[in-house]
């Protein structure tokens, strides 16, 4: 069976993608899954957490047909594949249809390919468009959220507004504040989004590239639940489409409230 395509997708940047990536690579790479992780973000943050050393060979390459994605993919310790970032992916965004291309005849390598994005509207749509299932991280700010309101939005236009397995809340700060503790709260009933705690540090890095010590419990612990709810979790469609009408306009007492 082909693997299953993981688009992680945000228009905004600094929200957790790379993060939850990384841990979704790892959760499914020690949970015995075959995962290739690619990294379309330009600025490299997934290809380089997963491997420092091999840089001659660039998912441009792969992009511009000079090598397949097959030879380009580098092993890392934990036994995730991935291939270099490069950033000229700052001005082409690789389109539905070339990355259907790039990963003919490799997605039967494997379980999960994972894809982090870069967070601006034309890189998004290839992305979401090949996906078998979408996640969208997003922290609790308006700014964050209204960046993940059009990322639904997206889905929405793309017709995969299904696909759409959970809006990831990260980043939480603690302790809240009563109204941060009532979005999530709200966000977390209507089924539209849940909260997951991850971290992002060179340890988690070299214990699961197999060069420090195994990872620590807590931090593997959330990422096999994030994994295990990602997939199990009902696609609230309903709550996906009111979502996206808050982007489309908040009134402003409610975004004022928001941003204390
Ligand atoms: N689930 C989480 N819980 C707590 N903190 C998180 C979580 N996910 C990410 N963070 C923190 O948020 C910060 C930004 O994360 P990350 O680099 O993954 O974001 P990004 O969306 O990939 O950013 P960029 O768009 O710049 O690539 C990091 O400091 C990371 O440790
Ligand atoms: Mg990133």
């Amino acid at each position: 069976m082909p693997a299953e395509i993981i688009t992680i997708a945000s228009l905004k940047g600094g929200v957790g993608k790379t993060t939850t990536s990384y841990a979704l690579a790892a959760a499914a790479s020690l949970g015995g899954l075959k995962v290739i992780a690619i990294d379309l973000d330009p600025t490299g943050g997934l290809s380089n957490a997963l491997e420092k050393a091999k840089r001659t060979v660039t998912i441009a390459d792969v992009l511009h047909q000079r090598v397949s994605l097959q030879d380009a993919l580098m092993d890392h310790p934990l036994g995730i594949q991935t291939v270099a970032a490069h950033r000229s992916l700052n001005e082409e965004s690789p389109s539905e249809e070339q990355l259907r291309r790039m990963f003919d005849g490799v997605l039967e390598m494997c379980d999960v390919m994972l894809l982090d994005t870069h967070p601006h509207e034309p890189s998004l749509v290839g992305p979401m468009a090949v996906a078998d299932r979408i996640v969208i991280p997003t922290a609790l700010d308006i700014l964050s959220l209204r960046a993940a309101a059009l990322t639904v939005g997206i889905a929405q236009q793309l017709e995969v507004l299904e696909r759409i397995r959970g809006i990831v809340v990260t980043n939480v700060k603690r302790p809240m504040s009563r109204i941060t503790e009532s979005l999530l709260s709200g966000l977390t009933l209507s089924g539209l989004a849940f909260e997951t705690v991850l971290w992002y540090s060179s340890g988690w890095i070299l214990a699961t590239s197999g060069r420090g010590d195994p990872p620590g419990d807590e931090l593997l612990l959330q990422s096999k639940m994030l994994l295990r709810e990602l997939a199990a979790r009902p696609v609230p469609v309903d709550a996906l489409r009111q979502f996206i009408s808050m982007a489309q306009g908040r009134r402003p007492r409610e975004a004022r409230a928001l941003s204390h």
